[in-house]
């Protein structure tokens, strides 16, 4: 049992000074801001710190199995504690993909023995396993089914709009299905027109290959899917005025979709990538000013299109990011630095400090139907992070727990740091070192 004292939450827009303790099962047992009695195992006086809810990042790709020397899901979950976020949702893009029970059944078994942050598992689909995935979803380690109707990092792809829709007609309507909706004809067309051209290629071209237009039309596609077949969607990474346009017009509709930006793309442009050259690789693509002001625009509304913020934290290999622009793989890291950045946003009035809360915490739990996060309200789980709002940090490769060994923000300056992470009432990242052993972690609720 753990005791915070003398920590500010926040209540509607303001911090109050208030005390928290957890029970013995991990849950926030009582909020006060009188002193509260009792024995504890643990107390850490909270003094000029800010406690925020343990953040939900509901996009990452760890990479295991199969690929653990890019990262694995212990170095990947360490990499979350390390940066405020106490639950992630993995994808199933891993090498083989998560798309057949056996697979999955052998990834929630191996995951297990490794997470040090509390977890989910998206399923993949393909074309043809419509019945598989009915399936998959029973499995209370799966949170969501992952559509790619663009190919991207893995072998996941659907290209053909009745196979997805197949799939939506087949999932219980209520359940998510995520999307990463870049059009593959489009994307196809303009490679080999650019490859023919330039057979080494740069990464000045994938905001051209992977245009605003490419997004559109599978975000388009997508919503009117999902609206023919009286269902829900989840957009992951949009990154254009486009597509916040077209979703708005499906929410204003009626149409249930929600809508994810990643931190990538509102803190780097086009501009960016090429000094980053291919560690500015990614797909969606980094984009234009102009597309990343508008997102900024609607990100500070109080009604904003905009539902959630992930990291999409997709590490590749410095060896592998120094090849060519055509061979280097598409994916930044950044679990680590999600929290950090929109907390200096929001230090510097980009958005309230309430609405990174909801952006980064309460939407995706609710979203993904994870009950019992993103809150700090009693009988919710104690995963509870402790800001200095104050601090300035340099962001460093070298504190990045993350096997990728690299990241494109190295050298920011950010006012913000998290100084503690605890995860069901136990103190999980101390400031320098994640403090759990692997397995702690553990799978999350699903409500
Ligand atoms: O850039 C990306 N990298 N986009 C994706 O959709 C997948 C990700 C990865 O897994 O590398
Ligand atoms: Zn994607
Ligand atoms: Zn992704």
């Amino acid at each position: 049992m753990l005791l915070l004292s003398n920590c500010r939450v926040l209540v509607h827009d303001s911090l109050v000074e208030c005390n928290i303790a957890s029970d013995e099962s991990g849950k926030i047992r009582k909020i006060s801001r009188s002193a509260i009695s009792g024995s504890f195992d643990e107390k850490i006086d909270c003094k000029g710190l800010v406690a925020l809810p343990g953040m939900v990042d509901p996009h990452v790709h760890f990479r295991d199995p199969g690929q653990t020397a890019k990262e694995d899901f212990y170095t990947g979950t360490a990499s979350a504690l390390a940066g405020g976020t106490t639950t992630i949702l993995d994808m199933p893009n891993n090498a083989p993909s998560i798309s057949t029970l056996a697979r999955l059944k052998e990834k929630v078994a191996m995951v297990r023995k490794k997470a040090v942050c509390d977890y989910g598992l998206y399923f993949g689909a393909t074309p043809q396993n419509q019945e598989v995935a009915a399936e998959a979803i029973k499995n209370p380690a799966v949170f969501a089914v992952k559509v790619y109707l663009g190919s991207s990092t893995g072998d996941l792809l659907i290209e053909h709009v009745a196979d997805f829709q197949k799939h939506l007609s087949t999932l219980p309507a209520e359940f998510p299905v995520c999307v990463h909706a870049e059009d593959e004809r489009e994307i196809r067309k303009l490679t080999e027109e650019y490859k023919k051209r330039d057979p080494k290629g740069k990464v000045e071209y994938h905001n051209i290959i992977r245009s605003p237009i490419t997004a559109a039309i599978s975000v388009e596609a997508t919503c009117d899917a999902v609206s023919k077949a009286h269902r829900g969607v989840h957009i992951c990474h949009a990154s254009t005025k486009a597509e916040l346009d077209i979703v708005s017009t499906y929410k204003n509709g009626g149409v249930p979709v929600t809508l994810e930006v990643c931190t990538h793309h509102l803190f780097l442009t086009e501009h960016d990538a090429r000094a980053l050259g291919n560690y500015g690789k990614v797909n969606p693509p980094l984009r234009s000013r102009l597309d990343v002001a508008s997102v900024w625009d609607e990100l500070s509304k109080e009604r904003s299109p905009i539902d959630c913020i992930a990291s999409d934290h997709a590490p590749h290999t410095i060896k592998e990011k120094e090849q060519d622009y055509w061979q280097a793989p598409s994916g930044v890291p950044g679990v680590q630095l999600r929290v950090p950045l929109m907390l200096d946003a929001a230090n510097h009035n980009l958005i309230s400090l309430a609405q990174m809360v909801r952006y980064c915490a309460t939407n995706p739990a609710r979203i993904f139907g994870l009950p019992t996060k993103g809150t700090i309200a009693q009988g919710f789980d104690a995963d509870i992070i402790l800001v200095d709002l104050k601090k300035e940090r340099v962001v460093r490769v070298e504190d990045q727990l993350s096997k990728a060994g690299w990241t494109p923000f190295e050298g920011r300056k950010l006012r913000a740091s998290v100084e503690k992470t605890i995860l069901g009432g136990k103190l999980a990242f101390d400031g320098e070192n994640v403090c759990l052993a692997r397995g702690e972690g553990k799978l999350a609720a699903r409500g």
